[in-house]
């Protein structure tokens, strides 16, 4: 079990890394023995990371992309083969919040369809193609969110600047189910697609406001937000071969936020 938990020597690429979740997860993927390439529009965005990485004694390294440009996420699947010979997992984890509220002008919403949804479509569809065509196939993991599976509460943002807006509770809805029906469609190739859930994390740089604090930690069942790193466990695990048998579902891991 030891064996099959860890990422010894399978080739991963993380879409988005620069983000509080993304570092996170880029440094725990490589620590547990990833060939790590985290895919970013700007790659000096994530040097640090990957220096850090190395300096560990870690294999990571950075390449960059654009998601919403189909030879861009082309070039970057051939980059990698043509690097490491092979691609064993994809994490999609990038985001994009060009929306400021729920009554935000339609070019927010339009813009938000341009990288959150064809972005996905595209890294999708590309990566389990290029999974499809390897003897042993392949893992995608995406990043949801607890977002994508209940309605939003307004009352955690009362009193405070904070709210939600529309287009996130779309697209990892979405997600979840676009998730089902790539792994339905690549299963029988050996492609598994699953997706991970997170619920809110707690922001050290910026601490989210104390009264949305104490409204949502009452609303979890472990009385907190999640640390950026208590994400990695689930997505290394689908990324491992302690997951071969499990496709198509979702694994929510926000604090039991979304069983009450
Ligand atoms: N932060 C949370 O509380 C939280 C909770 C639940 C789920 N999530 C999910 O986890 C994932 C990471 O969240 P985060 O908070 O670290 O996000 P973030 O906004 O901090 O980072 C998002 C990443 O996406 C990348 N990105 C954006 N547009 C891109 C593009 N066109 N091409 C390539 N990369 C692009 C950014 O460079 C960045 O690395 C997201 O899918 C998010 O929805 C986050």
């Amino acid at each position: 079990m030891r064996n099959s938990l860890s990422l010894d020597g399978k080739v991963v690429v993380q879409i988005g890394g620069s983000g509080l979740l993304g570092r996170a997860m880029a440094r725990d993927l490589a620590a547990v023995g990833a060939n790590l390439v985290i895919a970013s529009r700007n790659p000096a965005n994530v040097a640090d990371a990957v220096a850090a990485g190395r300096q560990a004694g870690h294999i990571i390294s950075a390449e960059s992309v654009d998601i919403t440009d189909e030879k861009s996420v082309a070039a970057l699947i051939q980059a990698v083969q043509s690097k490491h010979g092979r691609v064993d997992g994809m994490v999609f984890n990038a985001v994009s919040r060009p929306m400021g509220g729920a009554a935000s002008p339609l070019e927010g919403w339009r813009e938000s369809m341009r990288v959150n949804a064809d972005g996905l479509y595209l890294c999708l569809q590309l990566f389990a193609d290029a999974m499809a065509a390897q003897p042993a196939g392949g893992s995608i993991v995406n990043l949801s969110s607890m977002m994508g599976m209940v309605g939003p509460n307004p009352a955690n943002y009362e009193g405070t600047t904070m709210g939600t807006v529309p287009d996130y509770f779309f697209h990892k809805a979405g997600m979840i189910q676009l998730t089902r029906y790539y792994a339905s469609l690549y299963g029988l190739k050996k492609v598994r697609v699953n997706a991970v859930s997170p619920g809110g994390i707690f922001n050290p740089e910026k601490p989210q406001a104390d009264a949305f604090l104490a409204r949502y930690n009452k609303m979890t069942m472990l009385g907190r937000m999640a640390d950026a790193p208590e994400i990695s466990g689930a997505v290394v695990f689908l990324l491992s071969d302690a997951s071969t048998y499990v496709t198509a579902t979702n694994i929510p891991v926000d604090g039991g936020y979304t069983a009450k």
